[in-house]
């Protein structure tokens, strides 16, 4: 990425830190080893690509983001609760995360679910507190209530994240089921980052649409370029399991259509994402993440 760019995305990176590092401050005694959870893995070293786009998105929307990081923030929350869940051994049972412990291992499963149920419950929390504080209207707080909650529910994340488990006692599952497997398991968060932005800058419904289609193909170059990494990263980029994938089984790109396909189809969704980019003024940025994120290591 471009020096200045770079630049940009660790002060966003920075900001994001420290907001989410404000949602865990209180911790009474009777919560303390969750609130420890939570904050163990808010903090730790993700990308944070997801609120990275909602901020970029405002933007570009000619939005005014500077204020509104905790809805920005939200999305992250989100993500790290299915990263915490997805890691638990019931499901894919993966020791490390961003270089670290995986939550379960650090403090336990029961605290690690609760955390997890925490973190699924609180942007809800905290957009709810947004509109009673004056920073969003009520339109926009239900706007943002239907975008996540249907992102992240059985229609969305969690609904990817059954169809992940039960592909494996699958036969014949083929192109079409993963399709639909990364667009909900990956796609629907992304998609959702993506409107969030929008609906953070009051954007119109067909600019809101725009957006949704960039988060799919990135969503779809976002999960193959992962599920690649699974199988050609390093332990030491990744800070996660290399061949997890394969140790439970799953079904991915790699494992249907061979390496190359995988990273043609992964370019090909690249390329498609960056097209609906030229949609938006400002994209500069964006078009330089989004290239970023299909040759990244990590
Ligand atoms: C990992 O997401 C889970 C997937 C959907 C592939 P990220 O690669 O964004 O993970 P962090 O947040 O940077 O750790
Ligand atoms: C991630 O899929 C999907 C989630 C909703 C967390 P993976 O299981 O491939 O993600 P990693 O590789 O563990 O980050
Ligand atoms: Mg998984
Ligand atoms: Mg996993
Ligand atoms: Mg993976």
């Amino acid at each position: 990425m471009q020096e200045i760019y770079i630049k940009q995305i660790h002060e966003y990176q920075d900001k994001i830190k420290s907001t989410l590092y404000s949602f865990t401050r209180e911790k009474e005694f009777y919560k303390k080893e969750v609130m420890q959870a939570m904050e163990y893995s808010l903090l730790s070293p993700g990308k944070r690509i997801r609120p990275i786009l909602a901020i970029e998105f405002c933007r570009m929307c000619k939005g005014n983001f500077e204020n509104l990081y905790e809805i920005a923030c939200c999305i992250e929350l989100i993500h790290c609760f299915s990263l915490i869940h997805d890691d638990l051994p019931c499901m894919d049972d993966d020791d490390y995360r961003r270089g670290l412990p995986s939550c379960h291992k650090k403090f336990g499963e029961a605290e690690a679910l609760l955390a997890g149920d925490a973190l699924n419950t609180l942007p809800f929390e905290i957009i709810a507190n947004a509109y009673k504080d004056s920073k969003i209207s009520a339109e926009i707080a239900v706007k943002l209530v239907d975008e996540l909650s249907h992102a992240v529910g059985i229609n969305g994340m969690i609904g990817g994240q059954a169809f992940d488990m039960y592909s494996v006692k699958m036969k014949n599952f083929n192109i079409q089921n993963l399709n639909l497997l990364h667009e909900l398991k990956t796609c629907r968060l992304i998609e959702a980052s993506c409107v969030i932005g929008c609906i953070m800058a009051n954007a119109d419904e067909a600019t809101i649409e725009d957006a949704r289609a960039y988060g799919k193909r990135l969503g779809y170059a976002f999960q193959i370029t992962d599920d690649i990494l699974d199988v050609e990263g390093n332990f030491d980029d990744l800070g996660k399991p290399i061949g997890s994938d394969k140790e439970n089984g799953k079904i991915t790109y790699v494992s249907l259509v061979g390496l190359d396909k995988a990273k043609d189809v992964a370019r090909h969704q690249t390329l498609e994402a960056l097209k609906i980019l030229e949609k938006f003024d400002n994209n500069e940025l964006m078009v330089d993440l989004t290239t970023y994120l299909l040759n990244r290591k990590k």
